[in-house]
């Protein structure tokens, strides 16, 4: 893959875990596409259970959107449980947190088992009420929380400037962990159990013909299956049955150290939209690491990363006058399903390609939620949870919602007909890119740090929305669905596959 900018740099270490890309056709029980948190789990599940696992990724293995979380491990619904029993009723709701609960006992299982050190503890997690919030919030999620069955006290504060005694939630026994520690351990537990492993391997079709799979990739190679599992943050084998019900978001991170001990191991939110998120992580000797969250926007809406990274900054030093120095700053995608809860199941019109999708901001559980929902599904033809996660399910009750969401597209589509954002190739700097208009097209040109400059197509390989130059991770942005491409147009996330085309066409 041909990336000349670099990207911003997530906490995490990678996944250590290289892999072959697949030269030669092979047959396998059950192809997993993606090897991020879903795919993983999903097939050490399935391996474990005796089936014959074959996963392959578009670019490293552990190498997606997984290694970009800040792996707040929680059964709490970040969208509040308020909404979402009234968005899917209380027996529904109910059955969604028993499943990210189960999650969450699940990655403590599973650890345990492989002897991993991915500093997996349990620790309690606050929703605290930010400054000038209705304190009824706190209230109204004290109720709804009993009534999907999560414990929750109501808490003297969080400590934090200022909010010491703000009225807060303590949810006890939730968790955190170290993402890419525990995929490396889910890995090579796949293989050790007899899995194969392919990366650098983009997938480019998936099909389903009588009780056959056929997974194939840009060079041509084939898998052949009894089922697949699409686990691609965003599905590329979806063009609209799951993407006109979800839509994809930003959001921000930033590390730093702290004094050892100075802040009790806890998750924390606030009640804001879009909330702030903080918790720790393991550092030194001397010091702790803080990861701080938020200031989300909808993917393509915005470009001024730096500028939320200094918000969210700003914000964590008046909560947290002892933040050190800051260690990296990153960004990562989360995919917003428009009823609060990810699409996890059959690919709607299949039988035999699954599909995991719409994390919302709780990919980690939602991930290894797939890998308990699917496996069920693959070994026993049922889950407790199918309906919660269906993918085929029609949110009635969003269709506002869905209007709103799915103007993105309908906007983007407009766009065709509006000038550049330039007017001359002159105007651009160095590592930045833009969008031109070049007659009936639009071009996306990057100018890379030499001066060289790469021109593509600024209509994305998916279905055609117009992408939007990210100068904060240095890549291309689609609005729609949330792909993304580097500077030269190759493919960086899904649900696109193809790299942007030559401009001007
Ligand atoms: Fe669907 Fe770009 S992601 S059109």
């Amino acid at each position: 893959m041909n990336v000349s900018a670099e990207r911003s740099r997530a906490i995490w270490n990678a996944v250590d875990f290289p892999a072959p890309t697949l030269e030669a056709g092979i047959t396998t029980e059950v192809a997993v596409i993606g090897s991020g948190v879903a795919g993983l789990s999903v097939a050490y599940e399935l391996a474990k259970a005796g089936k014959d696992v074959a996963v392959i990724d578009r670019g490293p293995i552990g190498g997606g959107m997984t290694s970009r979380t800040t792996a707040h491990l929680s059964s709490y619904s970040d969208d509040g449980f308020r909404e979402l029993i009234d968005m899917r009723g209380l027996d529904i709701a109910r059955a969604w947190q028993e499943s990210q609960a189960a999650a969450i006992a699940r990655i403590e299982a599973n650890q345990k088992a492989l002897g991993v050190d991915c500093d997996f503890r349990r620790v309690d997690a606050y929703l605290f009420l930010a400054r000038g919030g209705d304190p009824a919030i706190i209230d109204r999620e004290l109720v709804a929380s009993a009534q999907v069955g999560m414990i929750a006290l109501r808490h003297g504060g969080v400590p934090f400037a200022g909010y010491e005694t703000a009225p807060t939630l303590q949810f006890p026994q939730q968790a955190a962990f170290h993402p890419t520690k525990y995929l490396s351990a889910l890995a090579k537990a796949v293989k050790d159990a007899g899995g194969r492993f392919f990366a650098d391997s983009a997938v480019v079709s998936i099909e389903e013909k009588d009780a056959l799979v056929t997974v194939k990739t840009a060079k041509g190679e084939t898998i052949e299956a009894s089922a697949a599992v699409v686990a691609t943050n965003a599905p590329i084998n979806d063009r609209v049955a799951i993407h006109g019900k979800q839509a994809p978001y930003r959001t921000y991170a930033v590390a730093f150290d702290i004094p050892r001990g100075s802040l009790p191991d806890a998750l924390y939110w606030d009640t804001l939209d879009p909330y702030h998120y903080v918790r720790l992580q393991p550092g030194g000797d001397e010091s702790d690491i803080l990861i701080v969250g938020g200031e989300d926007h909808k993917t393509g809406e915005a470009n001024d990363g730096n500028a939320r990274i200094l918000s969210l900054t700003r914000w964590m030093r008046e909560l947290f006058p002892d933040l050190g120095q800051e260690i990296t700053r990153w960004s990562g995608q989360v995919l917003e399903p428009v009823d609060y809860v990810a699409f996890i199941g059959l690919n709607p019109g299949n039988e035999r390609i699954y599909v995991a999708t719409g994390d919302s901001g709780q990919g980690v559980t939602h991930g290894a939620a797939a890998g308990l929902v699917i496996s069920d599904l693959i070994l026993k033809g049922a889950s407790p949870w199918r309906e919660v996660y269906d993918p085929s399910r029609k949110p009635l009750k969003t269709f506002g919602e869905f209007v709103k969401e799915n103007a993105t597209a309908v906007k983007n589509f407009a766009e065709k007909l509006s000038p550049g954002e330039l007017s001359s190739l002159d105007e651009l700097a160095a590592g930045e890119g833009a969008i031109l208009r070049d007659g009936f097209y639009k071009i996306a040109a990057y100018r890379d740090e030499t001066g060289a400059l790469t021109l593509r197509s600024a209509a994305c390989t998916h279905v055609g929305c117009h992408i939007r130059w990210n100068s904060f991770e240095k890549c291309w942005d689609c609005p729609c669905h949330g792909s993304q491409f580097s500077p030269e147009g190759e493919v960086l996330n899904a649900p696109a596959f193809s790299p942007l085309g030559e401009a001007g066409g």
